[in-house]
């Protein structure tokens, strides 16, 4: 077991860092009043191949393992979790699944330019009244010759208002359950689909999440991405990875709002002496600092596990439900230690208190989460049996 990042990992998160320290920390907070997508950030991202990290070189992108995607994630998140969000739905939840499932024209026509930045992805599973039993999907893809015919509606979609393409997921057959869901590649140029309103959200607000609706779309048969019927098998294949993405936005947000507590603490006087002086703060500081390094540990080990090429979906929920959950509680303590300052926005804890709020909810909450570590846990113990 190896616990150092290799030379080309450690440059990368310096690189990473020092343009998330210049480019995109200094407007997080101004893009998060005023609810603006970062868009010179994300181009930058794109100049940088920070948009296809994993994508192989043939196909235009950065050619790196998982591992290095969630070093680079923490870092970009750790300056502005909206950036994080942009950068982890195309990676993982777009030009994974082309990787994964595209037949090479499909790669050449749609991966290629996502893994340049030259264009953005978005991923369309949820929809209005299918959340967590995501295999009850009532957008509907109707067989019309060589064509397919898509109706429904889609919700949550992050990137949903800036998107050029959509890997969407859509029933076929309702009497098939699981097995009559079909993917497709989706260009949002085409006539019969649009974005709803962008949602007024609690955090990551300077991304773009809304709704899509999809009415007489048409697909070609050749943009259907896997069988028909294994379109549950690309959603869920796709979240596994992505799910090392939110963790490591997680992972990002809580450094962020960890590192200001600390230096606050350094700063603020009371009792005679700066409070990082008093055992209260001393406690929160070491809990803090614990979990931070647990949560990037089960978050190093999953990536590692996906580059790896073997099972590794329940790594993924693991990482995801403790760095989650951790931010949850650092970013919280964060505010404790700031005090009143901390409930301001003039301090930067209270957005990453609201930023952190969503890793617990998307691409599977924390109670699906555990939910699929349960079936590991149990299957594993029946293996023993
Ligand atoms: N990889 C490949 N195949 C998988 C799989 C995986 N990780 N998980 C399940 N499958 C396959 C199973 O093998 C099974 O196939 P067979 O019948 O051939 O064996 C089939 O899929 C059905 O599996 P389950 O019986 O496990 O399905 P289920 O209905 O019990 O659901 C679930 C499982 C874990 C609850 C799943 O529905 C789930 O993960 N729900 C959460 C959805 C989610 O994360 N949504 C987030 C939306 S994306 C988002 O947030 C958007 C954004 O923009 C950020």
């Amino acid at each position: 077991m190896d616990f150092e990042l290799n030379e080309e990992q450690r440059i990368l998160q310096q690189s990473v860092r020092e343009w998330a320290e210049a480019r995109v920390a200094p407007f997080a907070s101004e893009l998060d009043e005023h609810h603006r997508y970062p868009e010179e950030q994300v181009r930058e991202m794109a100049e940088m191949g920070l948009l296809g990290m994993c994508v192989p070189e043939e196909w235009g992108g950065a050619g790196m393992d998982p591992l290095s995607y969630a070093i680079a994630m923490e870092e970009v998140s750790r300056a502005c979790a909206s950036t994080g969000v942009v950068m982890s739905v195309n990676n993982s939840l777009v030009c994974d699944p082309l990787m994964k499932w595209g037949t090479d024209a499909q790669k050449e026509q749609w991966l290629r330019p996502l893994a340049t930045g030259d264009k953005l992805g978005c991923f369309a599973l949820s929809e209005p009244g299918t959340g967590s039993d995501a295999a009850a999907q009532t957008c509907m893809a109707v067989p019309d010759g060589d064509e397919w015919v898509i109706d429904g509606t889609k919700n949550w979609i992050t990137n949903g208002p800036q998107a050029d393409t959509c890997i969407l997921i859509a029933m076929v057959d309702r009497s098939k359950g699981v097995r009559g869901i079909v993917a497709f590649v989706v260009d949002m140029e085409r006539d019969g689909v649009h974005s709803g309103p962008p949602e007024d959200k609690l955090g990551i607000c300077a991304s773009g999440t809304s709704s899509l609706i999809f009415e007489g779309y048409r697909a070609r048969d050749d943009e259907r991405l896997g069988g028909v019927g294994d379109g549950f098998k690309v959603a869920m294949s796709t979240l596994d990875g992505g799910r090392i993405g939110i963790a490591a936005q997680a992972l990002g947000i809580a450094r962020a709002a960890f590192e200001k507590a600390v230096l606050y603490s350094t700063e603020r006087k009371a009792f005679g002496g700066p409070i990082a002086n008093l055992q209260a703060i001393q406690h929160k500081l070491a809990d803090m600092g614990t979990e931070l390094d647990a949560a990037r540990l089960l978050t190093y080990r999953a990536a590692v596990a996906k580059g790896e090429g073997g099972r590794f979906g329940h790594l993924s929920a693991m990482a995801k439900l403790y760095a989650s959950e951790m931010a949850h509680r650092v970013t919280h303590q964060a505010i404790q230690v700031h005090g009143g300052y901390g409930y301001v926005r003039e301090y930067d804890v209270e957005r990453h208190y609201r930023d952190q709020r969503i890793t617990e909810i998307y691409e599977g909450t924390s109670e699906i989460q555990r939910l699929v570590i349960a079936r590991q846990v149990l299957k594993d113990a029946a293996s023993r049996m």
